[in-house]
């Protein structure tokens, strides 16, 4: 063989090797779908209050407060004191997140704080320093993870360190007085030797959860700072996941998994493994004067949202100085649980379906394949009114309709015409909160994407999001009158959109449009559908009122009778809206319904 032709072999057997080592490294987490983030340190001792004032920031994260209360190094170590340790059992977190159907935990072994909560030998900021009873958590809840079969993660702090002289702290931005090199020696002489015992000390560690939530080149952290970190990584456990806030991006191949903004959820279908970390209230760390908390209902919709994504949700418990959960805390997750018991089928190892992000108006789909059959689950949030549920873009021929709480899997009737699939619901709901409905296909699933979806009790909103058109600016208007304004496009003279609908009965439909015409002139537009033209005139239109008495007035979206079109065959068609006049101001267009 010669030998740029063997080298050549050699980089492309390293590349794929590469690339199916990470995609293995990753299988595990991406199944579990579901985890347990837990927040724990000195702050924990604080509750959100500092010397009788609360947290000094509208962001009320308890665990910012040494750095928001500007609380020096040694009194905020005293908080350790607080601690009952004769209470607190890491185990019981363990059992918790069991009992909540999470299949992995990540706990902060050092947050911003810079504390650490095991018995480190870098530096004295650990309890084993400033409480004699104090013993080492993160042992104790490695061997509770290993007693009950539940991986384990740890968070570090990699960037921002408030303890360190030369760690990165926020308000260095105003003194400058940091340089590379004092960068470097906090890297050298606190990260790599600490995570160097994360990595060592406890077993195996599932993953590592690093929190930079800017591109390193933002940041004083330098490239190969984080290189280094990555091969410690790799050399002492191979296996263990890195996320993207470690400051890299997603296309990195040393990065397993991306990390999404602090309770951001996810938006559109993602390939690459992704999740959210989420909150029960708003605050990560225990805050005493927190009191916005989300219901049951709302975090099980999170997950099943990004389920469908094909994303994670890792769920933040924020555990008191004696180790107890919050009431609050606990039946929501308890309720999570009782109901992944039941319907967790549609969650652990399921993924989305490519349609569109916001296709159905009553729910979230997941999709599995098993044992050669392919599954697609519905999760009606919205039990329809008239028992009808609407499924758009599956062409595939069900061979079974049931609902997952049902052991007896008693058939549901359904019809189907080309992609739209009807299901006759129970007149009762099985779930408080989310029931599923399971599809049963023979062995795949075929989809008709780009279709616009029909609603909840008939019709077809034609709207900014679901256009065949991809990348189009969607405006809103600027706050506060955003709040008041649906989403729309800005359509100029000769901008043409357009959509694929699917007709199941032949026939006419009545067609009417909403929009604005702030321009002041009348403006002609067009609605086309196969050789059916019809010429519209949008008349200028007002204000309406937002808030009485406050001078406070919006755009008026107005809704204008485009009469009836002609549909004289079942099947697919492209609708097309196209402005025709110029204008000083463009067409506000919300939506084309059809019914
Ligand atoms: C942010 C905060 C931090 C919290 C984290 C969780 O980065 O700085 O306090 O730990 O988000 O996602």
């Amino acid at each position: 063989m010669n030998k740029l032709f063997s080298t050549f072999l050699l980089i492309l057997l390293t590349i794929q090797f590469s690339g199916q080592a990470q995609e293995s490294r990753t299988d595990w987490w991406s199944e579990a779908r579901f985890g347990m983030f837990i927040h724990w340190g000195l702050y924990s001792g604080a509750e959100g209050i500092w010397k009788g004032e609360k947290h000094r920031h509208f962001n009320n994260y308890a665990e910012w407060i040494k750095y928001r209360n500007r609380i020096s190094n040694e009194e905020y170590g005293e908080l350790a004191k607080r601690f009952v340790w004769e209470d607190i059992n890491p185990e019981e977190w363990v059992i918790q997140a069991k009992k909540a159907g999470m299949h992995y935990i990540t706990i902060t072994a050092k947050h911003h704080d810079g504390f650490a909560l095991w018995n480190t030998k870098v530096g004295n900021y650990s309890f084993k320093n400033y409480d004699p009873e104090s013993r080492d958590i993160l042992a104790e809840l490695a061997a509770a993870c290993k007693k009950h079969d539940m991986k384990l993660g740890f968070y570090y702090s990699h960037w921002v360190d408030w303890e360190h002289p030369y760690g990165w702290d926020h308000n260095r931005e105003l003194t400058q007085d940091l340089s590379d090199e004092q960068f470097d020696e906090y890297w050298q002489e606190k990260v790599i030797p600490q995570l160097r015992e994360l990595l060592t000390n406890y077993g195996d560690v599932a993953l590592l959860w690093f929190d930079m939530w800017l591109g390193h080149e933002e940041t004083i952290v330098q490239e190969k700072q984080l290189r280094q970190v990555i091969s410690l990584v790799r050399e002492l456990q191979p296996n263990c996941l890195i996320n993207s806030r470690l400051g890299l991006p997603v296309s990195d191949p040393d990065i397993d998994y991306e990390t999404m903004g602090d309770n951001q959820l996810g938006a559109v279908y993602q390939k690459n493994p992704w999740q959210t970390p989420g909150t029960i209230a708003h605050s990560w760390g225990y805050h005493a004067l927190e009191n916005d908390w989300k219901s049951s209902n709302q975090l099980l919709q999170a997950l099943i949202n990004n389920v469908s994504l094909n994303g994670n949700f890792m769920l933040n418990i924020g555990p008191r100085a004696d180790g107890s959960l919050p009431y609050e805390s606990v039946s929501r997750l308890d309720d999570m649980g009782r109901w992944l018991e039941i319907n967790g089928e549609s969650i652990y190892g399921a993924g989305g379906l490519e349609l569109r992000p916001k296709q159905h108006d009553w729910g979230k789909i997941s999709f599995k394949k098993e044992q050669g059959k392919a599954k697609v689950f519905l999760h009606v949030f919205n039990w329809p009114l008239d028992k009808n549920l609407r499924i758009t873009g599956i062409t595939s021929n069900p061979t079974k309709a049931y609902l997952l709480a049902d052991k007896l899997q008693k058939p549901l009737d359904f019809t189907q015409s080309g992609p739209l699939i009807h299901i006759h619901l129970p007149f009762r709901q099985p779930d408080p909160f989310v029931s599923v409905v399971v599809l049963e296909f023979p062995d795949n699933v075929n989809l008709a994407k780009e279709l616009a979806a029909e609603s909840s009790f008939g019709g077809i909103a034609l709207h900014a999001g679901n256009t065949l058109e991809e990348n189009l600016e969607i405006s809103r208007l600027e706050a506060p009158n955003r709040m008041v304004s649906p989403e729309h496009l800005n359509l100029k003279m000769d901008q043409q959109i357009s959509w694929r609908v699917y007709i199941a009965e032949a026939g006419n439909k009545k067609l009417s449009i909403s929009f604005a015409n702030p321009s002041g002139k009348e403006i002609k537009a067009e609605i086309q559908a196969i050789d059916q033209k019809r010429e519209v005139s949008l008349a200028p239109t007002g204000k309406v009122v937002v808030e009485p008495n406050q001078n406070y007035y919006t755009e008026e979206f107005v809704d204008l009778s485009l009469g009836e079109m002609e549909f004289n065959e079942v099947g697919y068609y492209t609708i097309k809206f196209k402005v025709l006049d110029k204008a000083p101001d463009p067409v506000r267009f919300n939506r084309i319904w059809m019914e």
